[in-house]
Formats: C-alpha cells, structure tokens, sequence
C-alpha cells in the first residue's frame, strides 16, 4: 500500500529573481507503507529540497504530493496534519536542540500534539530507549552530551512524535564510522520494532546498503535510478559517474567484470563477495 506519491513535482528556489535554480524536476516516486526507503544523491541533486515537501514545508512549484492518497497541500488543515504524521529530522539535527534538559528536549515536539502528560512522558521514554539514552541522561543538559549523544537525542526527539512515515536527512553524517554504524543500527531497529515507514537519506552509498529495502537515486534534481539494493548497485558505472561512492568491493567486481570476468556486479558486502566468487568457480570460471 502506498503511503506517500510524490506527482510531477517541481521545486524552483528564488522564482522571478536573477538567483532562480530548478533544485527538482518532475519527480514521480512512492512510498510504500512500512518500508526503508534509501534517497540517495551527491550534494546538490535535491534529496533535502524533495524531502522538505513531504511535510508540507515547502509547497511545490509544480506537482503534487500525496499522503495516503489525499494531496497534502489541498487546505491548510492538511498540510498542518502532515508536519505530525510525517516526522522529518533534519541534516545535523544536534543544532536544535535548545532546552535545559535532554527530557525536555525529546518531548517538544509531542508536546505541541495535544497529547496528555502522561502519554508525553510514555512516547518520550520510548524514543529514548531507541535510540540508547539512558535514564540517567534524561536530566542532563544536552549540551553537556558528546556529539553522536546530542544526535541521538535530536532524533529521539522526531521518533517521539510517533509519526506515520520518519524521514531523516543524512542521519550518519560528520560521525566518525562507530557513530555511523550505531546510528543506521538503531534506525533500522526503529523500523522492526514499530513496523513504521522510514525514508533514509544519503549521500553514501555504503551507508544505505545495509539497511535499506530500496533505493531511489537522485542525479541533478531528477530520478535516475530506482530499484532494489542489488538492482541499484548493479548500476555501478553510472554510480560512479553521478559522484556518487561506492564500496570498494563493488568497484573491484565491476573492474572484474570489464575485464571479462562473468560475475554478477551487484556484490557490496564481503560475504556476498566471496559467495559470487564461489559461485563463478564452482561453475568452471576461470580463477
Ligand atoms: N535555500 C536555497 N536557495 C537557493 N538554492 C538552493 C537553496 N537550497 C538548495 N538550493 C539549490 O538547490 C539544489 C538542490 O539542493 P539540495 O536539495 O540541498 O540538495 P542535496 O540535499 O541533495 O544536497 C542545489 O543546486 C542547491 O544549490
Ligand atoms: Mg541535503
């Protein structure tokens, strides 16, 4: 079932002004329900411009999007319904916070619900076990926390609004690969554990592999690729030629390949690698 569409949508920054840009053109993509959706592109090819109108921030200079089949921007009732059920954690999102307590902070955003104290504090205590804050932290300033501990709380604080579809704009990036790691983790166990929809946006193809269900890629505000992840990274070349990375083991099976090695490309973990090289040699590949 499909729970966001993005229609012939169009976004144009500074319209009627010498600094007009097109950021997206006619992007046409859906959303199913319970799914993690990778939106991946290099800087500038319009994944936090798309991903902004899907909570009806930002209102589309052409297209529409719809949200469990009703356009969102019909009336000003629905685009307000949308900024709820449709959480979006912005790049760097360690930069908002502002309140004297990390609790604080994680509720804010469920506090503005008209939700009662009592499922406030539930909701909050429930973010905050996803995402690894323990009690203990709960009363801290959160500017006393370390960088991958603020973005944990940030995030803790979306997830706290319980929303139908989280979007989260490269959650992974400026951390050092622990602190990337720990936080794909905890998203992908968001995703299990509630049964919700999450989109993931990035710029590494890397960090999307492990974790995502399908990817759509982004080449200079259009869609260019769209697919699952072993369909997506069978694209290699064009990956590369988009700027996008890819993993170092996808790149050394489709230099394979080009030399005439019968190998299947779309090979981006260790494992896969040496099951797809057992593969070619059981049957009868050269070695
Ligand atoms: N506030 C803005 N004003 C004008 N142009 C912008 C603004 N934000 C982004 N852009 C332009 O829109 C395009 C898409 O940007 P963006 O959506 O931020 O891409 P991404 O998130 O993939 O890096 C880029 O060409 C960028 O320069
Ligand atoms: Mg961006």
């Amino acid at each position: 079932m499909t729970v966001l569409e993005a229609k012939n949508l169009s976004y144009e920054y500074s319209v009627g002004t010498p600094f007009q840009v097109t950021a997206i053109k006619n992007i046409n993509l859906t959303v199913e329900k319970g799914e993690m959706l990778a939106i991946i592109g290099h800087t500038g090819s319009g994944k936090s411009t798309l991903i902004q109108h899907f909570n009806a921030l930002f209102q589309p200079t052409e297209g529409q999007i719809f949200l469990n089949g009703k356009d969102i921007n019909e009336s000003k009732e629905s685009a307000h319904a949308a900024r709820f059920k449709v959480g979006l954690c912005f790049q760097y999102p360690e930069y908002q916070l502002f309140e004297s307590t990390v609790y604080k902070d994680i509720a804010f955003g469920p506090s503005n619900m008209g939700l009662s104290d009592a499922e406030i504090d539930a909701r909050v205590r429930r973010a905050a076990a996803f995402t690894g804050i323990r009690d203990d932290m709960l009363e801290k300033s959160p500017f006393d926390l370390s960088g991958g501990e603020k973005r944990r709380v940030a995030i803790a604080g979306v997830m706290a609004m319980e929303p139908e579809v989280l979007i989260m704009d490269e959650p992974a990036a400026g951390l050092d690969p622990r602190g990337r790691k720990t936080i794909l983790e905890l998203i992908k166990n968001y995703r299990e554990t509630t049964g919700s929809t999450v989109i993931i946006v990035s710029h590494s193809m890397e960090d999307v592999a492990s974790v995502a269900d399908r990817i759509v890629v982004l080449n200079k505000g259009t869609v260019a690729l769209s697919g699952s992840v072993d369909e997506v990274f069978s694209h290699a070349d064009e990956l590369v030629e988009m700027g996008l990375n890819i993993p170092q083991i996808t790149k050394i099976f489709a230099e394979l390949k080009k030399s005439g090695y019968d190998l299947n490309t779309s090979v981006y973990t260790s494992e896969q690698a040496k099951n797809e090289i057992l593969r070619y040699l059981q049957k009868g590949g050269n070695a």
